[in-house]
């Protein structure tokens, strides 16, 4: 497989089954639960579906959420593993195990690594709740309130070894509120996200997608 950084093409909308998503989570899942929401209103017309969900935790909304949709779920917990190439090699191994087409990162707090990338690089989307290059980490809301931004937003992009550094996707943005504490823009930041990621996910899928340099295309 290609990498996410040179040229590539990936996902064949001509195959006529829809694309096989894996979704990891840590929390409430609910961009997940757009994912399922879309595919369930929509079949096969929205070209994609979730065939199982990852997470790094154990009783956690997201998992819930793949079960209450009949959707096969697998935890590894990294405290579970001696290291962390072994973690990362138990993950690799269990969502290839659902062959997918695109694996999605949806509110996943663990940085995956090398067994990760190499399987799945090129094809591993994360969703950030700001508009990156500015703001990545884990406190991308809180960062960007602190330097008082008058617009911040959401990233879909694929994952690189480096954390929020891939290839951009699509990008939402969102007004900030001089009341707004990180809950209350975090919460509208991510009803555009959900949008975002479901249309993103939807047309690589139906419409397949090539990747050159840092520059994703959708025909
Ligand atoms: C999203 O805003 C995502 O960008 C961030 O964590 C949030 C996850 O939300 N990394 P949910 O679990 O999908 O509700």
């Amino acid at each position: 497989m290609a990498s996410a950084s040179a040229a590539s093409e990936a996902a064949d909308p001509s195959a006529g089954s829809p694309a096989r998503l894996v979704v990891l989570v840590s929390g409430s899942g609910s961009n997940l639960q757009a994912l399922l929401d879309a595919a369930r209103e929509r079949g096969d017309a929205y070209g994609a579906k979730v065939v199982a969900v990852g997470a790094d935790r154990n009783d956690i909304e997201g998992l819930r959420r793949a079960e209450r949709a009949g959707v096969p779920t697998f935890v590894h917990r990294l405290r579970d593993y001696a290291t962390r190439p072994d973690w990362d090699a138990a993950l690799t191994e269990s969502v290839a195990a659902h062959r997918p087409d695109l694996v999605v990162s949806a509110g996943f707090m663990k940085i995956v690594g090398a067994s990760f990338m190499a399987a799945f690089g090129g094809r591993f989307i994360n969703t950030h709740p700001a508009l990156l290059p500015s703001f990545p980490g884990a406190h991308g809301v809180r960062d960007a309130l602190a330097h008082g931004v008058k617009v911040t937003g959401c990233t879909v992009h694929f994952a690189e070894a480096e954390v929020d550094s891939g290839p951009i996707i699509a990008q939402g943005a969102v007004a900030v509120h001089d009341d707004d504490d990180e809950d209350t823009l975090h919460q509208r930041i991510k009803e555009v996200e959900r949008g975002l990621l479901v249309d993103a996910v939807g047309r690589m899928a139906r419409d397949g997608y090539r990747t050159e340099g840092r520059k994703v295309y959708i025909p």
